[in-house]
């Protein structure tokens, strides 16, 4: 089995992530996230929004709307160019993109293609009650252009100056032609965004000498913040590289294009762009809608439009890659006296960074059916429910909920057995080295915040 298969089920067995509308047949291209998979997804965006927003002094939020004027995607050129190319097979009438199949004839039934052609990617849809009055809209393509369409808004409205940025989370949409790969190429997904406005090279030299950075050093500036901070929730380095995008393989608008790419089963995968928009939006949009969209420069006294360097990256790829990465299958050694860890000889454990796993701690009695051990567990996961995501387990041996845990990367197990009543302390056991320790119940709460590594 590859390990996307085996992600694929743990997902689906653990409630990380269930096929869309599964009971109809589900739907290509749709996912659904389950009890777990919602706490990680979650975790992954409150960590961008940390590291994006909250920390940072020159970069804001927006949360735009999904639908927007029509012709909002005219300007942005991806009515025009936002496309793959298809190929039909004549005899199955299956539908491939060129570009995915190397061989001239059907990879399915052997049949002969049709020629490729451009298929747009944009999702149509119909506001309006009344039929023949519809409008036509599209789901947006790229979260993008709802930040650019601000730009102005957020500059009269907030104290911002360029250099300065703009982060956006949310859902986009793109029919794609070929989805799969589980929820790697999807139609409907979710985007991390940042847009980072800053000084066209002809301007910038104005202010030369004064320690700004060019367009080419935030360009690289951003690439290597975007590099840490998947390494530094955890990302195995020898599964991320930078690629570089050949000028004939770039995006409509873009100037310079660089993939962060994952390692998956021995192949590699785009996960992030970083992309140099120049100044292709903001003019779009100035000339399409005849506002004004420069920027004046109250220390230099100059105008000009600003450019743009993006990091964007997909929430549904960087699930898939966090949880590929974390996923270990282990030999355990024979389980020793005293200490019951399932006794069976093998274990799969999801290795999440602490800040990412869905729970943070497990609270289990050792004893479902000893009221006084239920009591006193119950009281310890109220209280820690206060402060973390804390799960709740009374079912089976101790070493099964263990099992359970570690499949979905609880990072500690906190137990309450017959010496926590007579000497007011629990077992806590590590995820990953299953040691266990004795820690006094008023500590565990600080325990766990320092291990956790949680800010
Ligand atoms: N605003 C620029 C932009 O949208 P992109 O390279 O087309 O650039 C950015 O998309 C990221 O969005 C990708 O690196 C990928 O992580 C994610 N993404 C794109 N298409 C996707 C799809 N069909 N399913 C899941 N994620 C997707």
């Amino acid at each position: 089995m590859t390990l996307l298969e085996k992600v694929t089920n743990l997902a689906k067995r653990r409630g990380f992530v269930y096929p869309s509308s599964e009971m109809y047949g589900g739907l290509s291209g749709f996912w659904d996230y389950g009890p777990l998979g919602v706490e990680l997804k979650n975790n992954i965006k409150r960590e961008f929004w940390k590291s994006m927003v909250q920390s940072r002094d020159d970069v804001v939020g927006v949360d735009a709307s999904i639908i927007m004027n029509p012709k909002v995607w005219e300007a942005s050129g991806h009515v025009e160019n936002f496309a793959d190319p298809l190929v039909d097979c004549k005899k199955c009438k299956k539908r491939f993109r060129a570009d995915h199949i190397s061989e001239k004839k059907c990879p399915e039934c052997g049949g002969e293609l049709t020629k490729a052609r451009q298929f747009n990617l944009l999702m149509e849809t119909n506001l309006g009650a009344v039929q023949g009055e519809k409008q036509q809209a599209y789901l947006r393509g790229e979260i993008t252009q709802g930040v650019h369409t601000n730009f102005k808004q957020v500059l009269d409205s907030t104290r911002v100056k360029i250099p300065f940025g703009i982060a956006q989370i949310g859902k986009a949409f793109r029919n794609e032609i070929t989805p799969g790969q589980f929820t790697f190429r999807s139609r409907e997904f979710e985007q991390m965004e940042l847009q980072y406005y800053v000084k066209p090279p002809s301007f910038a030299k104005a202010s030369a000498g004064k320690d700004e950075k060019s367009d080419v050093e935030w360009f690289e500036y951003w690439k290597k913040q975007r590099m840490d901070w998947y390494l530094g929730l955890g990302l195995n380095k020898k599964n991320l590289r930078f690629l570089e995008h050949e000028p004939e393989k770039r995006a409509h608008y873009a100037r310079a294009a660089f993939d962060i790419e994952y390692k998956l089963d021995g192949e590699w995968k785009e996960m992030e762009g970083i992309h140099h928009r120049g100044d292709w939006d903001l003019s779009r949009h100035q000339k399409f809608s005849g506002k004004d969209l420069t920027y004046f420069d109250e220390e230099t006294k100059e105008r000009f439009t600003p450019w743009v360097i993006e990091t964007s990256g997909g929430v549904d790829r960087a699930f898939l890659f966090f949880l590929a990465d974390a996923y270990h299958e282990e030999i355990l050694p024979p389980p020793r006296r005293g200490q019951d860890d399932g006794g069976k000889e093998e274990r799969v454990v999801l290795k999440l960074h602490p800040r990412l796993a869905p729970y943070k701690a497990a609270v289990f009695p050792l004893l479902a059916n000893k009221p006084e051990l239920v009591k006193k567990a119950e009281e310890i996961y109220h209280d820690l429910q206060k402060d973390f995501m804390v799960a709740w387990d009374e079912r089976g041996n101790i070493g099964k909920r263990y099992r359970a845990q570690d499949e979905a990367g609880t990072p500690y197990c906190i137990t309450v057995d017959f010496e926590s009543l007579e000497k007011g302390d629990v077992t806590i056991r590590n995820r990953d080295t299953m040691k266990q320790e004795r820690i006094d119940i008023p500590d565990v709460s600080h325990y766990l915040r320092e291990k956790l590594d949680l800010v």
